[in-house]
């Protein structure tokens, strides 16, 4: 019996009803019958993938509100929109096409997208191309060498959403070949790998669409110095033999040097943060093979489907858009947690919070207009049960709502027994404590009051097509409450901002320039680091 079950408590000792009642009284407008009754299917069993929504909490009245509410907006039209490849990213005139990167070519979709289809496809046959040479260790470094060290350099979404991949799917990585993520600025990223690497057999992808930000130009430039150093090299040969390009922009990969051959593109209408399933996702096809990549766009492409084709009543992203949207709204939600109880998908909640902050951080409509509602909450968490040790505390006893997304995985591939049974044991004990809480009269300071809400969400086994399904079924989530908040979740003109603030202190700091116009808070800022280095 699942835990679901028991929410209110039917027969525990502890739990008087007046005391449930106010261990639920954050539940506005909840009775037991509607928790039981049915308009709203609560556990959705799709592609052996459980998405159960039951201590939600909602009520069928609110529920069928939200559905009624959507359907008013046209959601079901703007899904078809996406479908089809619509111009989604209206402040960028851009169509946005992720779904394209794993639909079948052989669907049956409009004409434009079809050739968007194919496009994505050829890319694969080359990245199997290469990743099967790489595999049969074909792909030498400028010395002859063997590769087999490949570090990807890339950030946000050229780096999020293919080191959590290829974290999930270690047990299945290639034995002969190590894959590495640099992403940061700061030196210590990349040194700290360099450290793990033979030069002569390792060779960088310089993953990015614009392939101009300056995290990941500065680590390549880096990274080519290093091998020109460490090979006694010049820069040409070492491009040639150990350098690939992942980008949007061919022309600037080929401009700082990469063989052509070993470019692979990807383009404007996949947003950075959709885009793993392009070829932003080789250094997950170089890790376990191009097989389980076409696996992973398989799982993916299943929710695709689901979609775009199930009723909004059961559709598993629009629950989850417009669940978590009334968590915001109504409920106050003070952030979203993440908890995926499984090891392998402990960089799910960085991959998320790009995902979920990034698109829909927004406050401003695709009017121009402030938004009318809150849009995006503050996405955090941390792996189970690890998180348990840390901030759950705040969960059952604080002072805040704060909805959990738990994801645990059924059967474990992995070698040590009775490890299993104790994170879906937690996992769902979790769920349930939030849900019902405790009361304990006489000891107040041990009561959880209950009420917090969670999706429990269980994939069969960690495997490619389920980390696929998982993470498309995010990318929806995302789209529909873009659609019901009226905001564009595909640009990002928010971070632009800062890097031209950095940009304007950058030269002061590097001795260049004596002064730039900032705030006088800032210059204090430099003026103390540049009192550090003269004493
Ligand atoms: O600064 C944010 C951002 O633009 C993200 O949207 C993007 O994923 C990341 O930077 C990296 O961009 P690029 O792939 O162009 O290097």
């Amino acid at each position: 019996m699942f835990h679901k079950d028991i929410f209110p408590p039917q027969n525990s000792p502890i739990l008087e009803s007046s005391q449930i009642e106010s261990g639920v009284k954050r539940i506005e407008k909840q009775s037991k019958e509607s928790m039981q009754s049915n308009n709203l299917d609560r556990h959705i069993f799709y592609a052996n993938t459980l998405f159960d929504f039951s201590n939600q909490l909602i009520s069928d009245s609110d529920f069928d509100q939200l559905i009624l509410k959507a359907r008013k907006t046209g959601l079901v039209d703007a899904i078809a929109q996406l479908k089809n490849g619509g111009i989604l990213n209206q402040t960028e005139h851009r169509k946005v096409l992720h779904t394209a990167l794993r639909a079948k070519p052989d669907n049956r979709f409009p004409e434009e997208m079809q050739q968007h289809i194919d496009e994505a496809s050829q890319v694969r046959v080359k990245m199997r191309r290469f990743v099967d040479e790489l595999h049969a260790g074909h792909i030498k470094g400028a010395t002859g060498k063997t590769i087999k060290y490949i570090v990807n350099i890339g950030v946000g979404g050229s780096n999020l959403g293919s080191r959590l991949v290829t974290q999930a799917l270690a047990r299945f990585r290639h034995p002969s070949i190590a894959v590495s993520y640099v992403a940061n600025i700061d030196a210590d990223d990349l040194y700290q790998v360099l450290q793990r690497v033979n030069p002569e057999e390792t060779m960088f992808l310089v993953t990015s669409k614009t392939f101009t930000t300056f995290e990941t130009m500065q680590n390549a430039i880096a990274a080519r110095g290093w091998l020109e150093k460490q090979l006694n090299l010049d820069s040409t040969i070492i491009l040639q033999h150990h350098f690939v390009g992942i980008t949007a922009e061919v022309n600037r990969a080929v401009a700082f040097g990469i063989d052509p051959e070993r470019t692979f593109e990807f383009w404007d209408w996949v947003g950075g943060r959709f885009s793993l399933w392009s070829a932003v996702g080789l250094p997950i096809a170089i890790a376990v093979g191009m097989d389980l990549f076409e696996e992973l766009l398989a799982g993916a492409r299943a929710m695709d489907e689901h979609f775009f084709s199930a009723p909004l009543e059961s559709n598993i992203p629009v629950l989850m858009g417009l669940i978590g949207a009334w968590n915001i709204e109504e409920n106050h939600a003070a952030g979203l947690s993440i908890a995926p109880y499984c090891h392998g998908l402990r960089s799910l909640p960085a991959y998320l919070q790009q995902l979920e902050m990034e698109s829909n951080g927004k406050g401003i409509d695709i009017y121009g207009q402030p938004t009318k509602t809150r849009t995006a909450q503050v996405v955090f968490g941390s792996v189970g049960s690890n998180g348990q040790h840390a901030y759950f505390q705040m969960l059952h006893q604080g002072t805040r709502q704060i909805p959990t997304d738990f994801i645990a995985v059924a059967e474990d591939l992995n070698i040590f027994e009775g490890h299993q049974d104790q994170l879906l044991a937690n996992c769902f004990a979790q769920s349930a404590a939030l849900a019902t809480g405790r009361i304990y009269p006489d000891e107040p300071h041990k009561t959880c009051a209950g009420g917090q809400r969670s999706t429990v969400i269980v994939l069969p086994q960690l495997n490619a097509f389920s980390v696929g399904l998982l993470l498309a079924a995010y990318e929806h989530k995302i789209f529909v409450q873009a659609h019901i908040w009226e905001i564009n979740a595909f640009d990002q003109w928010g971070v632009e901002l800062g890097k031209s603030i950095a940009h304007d202190i950058l030269p002061v700091l590097q001795g260049h320039s004596s002064n730039c116009e900032v705030d006088n808070e800032t210059q204090r800022l430099i003026k103390h680091i540049q009192f550090i280095r003269e004493n």
